[in-house]
């Protein structure tokens, strides 16, 4: 893209390491815990640093309510620790108590050009034909996010689907800053879009990406529902009237039915020829019943221990506030690096 120099690749000088968030904004949905957080889980090792942010300034970029905000902040950190996520093994904090993302969003707003804001087709989505009214920080926020990430030296950000752009300018703001000052010090994190849940669609409109916000509770699994909840939904979910075909490609033009068998795929651990296979010319009576199950039995425990967790805010508090703590102690000298490289004063 654009004039960024992409001469350097994200191995040799840096050490692996995981970064990846969540805004707070709206509940937790099957998108979010499929495309993401599962992931994020799997992606936990000793061998690396983990980073998972709740990222509470993203949010802010339409409006949100102080009180919500604050609750909300509490339930993407809960739903990640209910579904794995180990504030012990990972680091685990939100985004606005380690104050050097917004300072280094500054600089990289210096560094980003307006052409390649123009580019991203998520703010073209979110704004539409509103442009001249959403706020200064949505049309910003990809910087901020480049900041998120290369706070920290991260090489690897595993995202769903809709966020590859953004991590693709990550990369061309990393080259640019590279290049404008001669230096190396920033890596080309790589977007990790992998698996059968990349884009988890709507489950009334198979051409719709599920979302936290849009009319119907029923086009969504959220992640606090109860089992009932969750059966009922998949039991109702938009089919159409042909059985499972033999193969994968007998779904291509069937975005309802591909995306139940993505589903089931993601929540089973396999992939959707897998499914297919072993589902081949079943009827909607069998899979769906299945994959209810399925979804209950993964997803129930989940929601049961958000609950759990959020009866208790301040312990949430206290692990974000550590994780935070954590997070500084990695941030804060990047961040007084990049001002060197600046020619910021510090005496
Ligand atoms: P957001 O809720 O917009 O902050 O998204 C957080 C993460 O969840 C990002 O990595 C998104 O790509 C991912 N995500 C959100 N919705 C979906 C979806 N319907 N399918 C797959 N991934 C999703
Ligand atoms: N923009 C992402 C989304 O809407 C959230 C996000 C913010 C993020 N900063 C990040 C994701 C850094 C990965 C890495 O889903």
């Amino acid at each position: 893209m654009t004039d960024a120099v992409q001469t350097q690749s994200s191995d040799a000088k840096f050490a692996k390491r995981v970064f990846s968030g969540i805004k707070p904004s709206g509940g937790l949905t099957l998108g979010n815990y499929l495309g993401a957080i599962k992931r994020f889980v799997d992606m936990q090792s000793p061998d690396f640093t983990s980073i998972y942010c709740v990222v509470d300034l993203h949010a802010i970029t339409v409006w949100q309510d102080p009180a919500e905000l604050k609750t909300a902040t509490r339930e993407v950190a809960a739903g990640y620790m209910a579904a794995g996520i180990d504030p012990s093994q990972s680091i685990l904090f939100n985004q606005s108590q380690v104050s050097q993302h917004a300072e280094l969003g500054w600089i990289f707003n210096c560094v980003a050009r307006v052409g390649w804001m123009n580019r991203m087709t998520q703010f073209k989505d979110k704004a539409g034909a509103n442009a001249e009214k959403v706020s200064l920080g949505l049309y910003a926020y990809p910087s901020l996010m480049a900041a998120d990430i290369l706070l920290y030296h991260a090489t690897h950000v595993p995202v769903g689907d809709d966020q590859k752009q953004h991590v693709e300018l990550t990369r061309d703001i990393a080259s640019k800053f590279n290049h404008d000052f001669k230096t190396d010090f920033f890596p080309l994190a790589e977007p990790v879009i992998e698996g059968p849940a990349m884009r988890i669609m709507n489950l009334r409109d198979g051409t719709r990406k599920m979302s936290k916000s849009g009319e119907s509770d029923m086009e969504r699994i959220n992640m606090t529902d109860d089992a009932d909840k969750i059966a009922k939904k998949f039991k109702k979910a938009k089919t159409d009237p042909e059985p499972l075909p033999e193969t994968l490609g007998g779904l291509k033009d069937r975005p309802e039915a591909r995306n139940l068998v993505d589903i089931y795929a993601a929540l089973s651990d396999q992939t959707s020829e897998a499914v297919i296979a072993e589902y081949a010319g079943a009827g909607w009576g069998k899979f769906k019943p299945a994959l209810a199950e399925l979804a209950v039995e993964k997803l129930a425990p989940i929601s049961t221990e958000m609950a759990r967790l959020m009866d208790d805010p301040a312990e949430i508090d206290r692990i974000l506030a550590k994780g935070s703590d954590r997070a500084r102690e990695i941030a804060a000298p990047i961040l007084d690096q990049t001002y060197e490289i600046v020619g910021l004063l510090k005496a």
